[in-house]
């Protein structure tokens, strides 16, 4: 009877072992995401791209960045279709999306949460968009981006939402949720051209978000690039 406790307990532990352990497969899968995606605006078309894993939440640890670079003498105009990370405005703890406007110089703020945020033209021909994420808690979707190229004199945060004038082909509407004709997400550890830096992820903790005090109030600069546009593109009539 002894022996069989004895056997019992051994028998139980060993299942309780090997249930704990993950199958093999997963470890083909790191638990983190690493990328950064070089893009080309266009002046006369909406592109996207969605957070990694869109619309079935991240899942990872993820850092990756999506650099956007106009035409000289067009900026950049971000729209957010989809906004649902954890946290909320002013409190970004564990997961954020960042705008780095590369003529600025430096970040324009932080969004976190499920309300979307303003439409954001960059100052010059680039605009970089960072995504930091812990592993969240509840399956937050996600966030999906379209761009463009603009002549928007002006600068800064938007408060109208370009995507509702934007002219769509008949017959083709958008779902609420849906990537339309988001380009396909590379946001599975591609790598073009740069690292991210993996110090910044440390900062998540310890950093409230800091979104300076309205930089869509200051008088917007003009492109410096004058305005020969590439004959690729046809003037921007936005
Ligand atoms: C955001 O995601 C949470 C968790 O899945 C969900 O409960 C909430 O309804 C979503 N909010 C929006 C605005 O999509
Ligand atoms: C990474 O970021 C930290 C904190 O901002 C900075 O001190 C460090 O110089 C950066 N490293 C590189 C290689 O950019």
């Amino acid at each position: 009877m002894d022996q069989f406790r004895k056997f019992s307990l051994v028998f139980l532990m060993f299942v309780a072992h090997t249930a704990t352990q993950p199958a093999p497969t997963s470890l083909l899968t790191p638990p983190w995401t690493h990328c950064v995606n070089q893009m080309h605006a266009l002046p006369d078309r909406w592109l996207g791209f969605t957070s990694p894993n869109y619309p079935n939440g991240i899942t990872t640890q993820t850092q990756c960045s999506w650099i956007i670079t106009a035409n000289p003498g067009f900026k950049v105009r971000i729209s957010y279709q989809k906004m649902n990370l954890t946290g909320s405005k002013y409190n970004c703890y564990t997961q954020y999306v960042e705008i780095i406007d590369i003529r600025a110089g430096s970040s324009q703020g932080k969004d976190c949460g499920a309300a979307r945020p303003k439409d954001y033209v960059s100052q010059g021909t680039k605009l970089r968009i960072d995504l930091k994420a812990d592993t969240a808690a509840a399956n937050h979707q996600g966030f999906s981006i379209k761009f463009r190229a603009t002549r928007d004199p002006r600068s800064g945060y938007k408060n109208n939402f370009a995507f509702t004038v934007v002219q769509r082909s008949p017959g083709r509407r958008r779902r609420p949720g849906s990537t339309g004709a988001a380009a396909p997400s590379t946001g599975g550890g591609s790598s073009v051209g740069g690292r991210v830096n993996l110090s910044l992820r440390n900062r998540i903790r310890n950093t409230q978000s800091n979104r300076p005090a309205n930089p869509a109030r200051s008088p917007g600069r003009r492109p410096a690039t004058g305005t020969t546009a590439s004959p690729l593109f046809r003037p921007n009539t936005v």
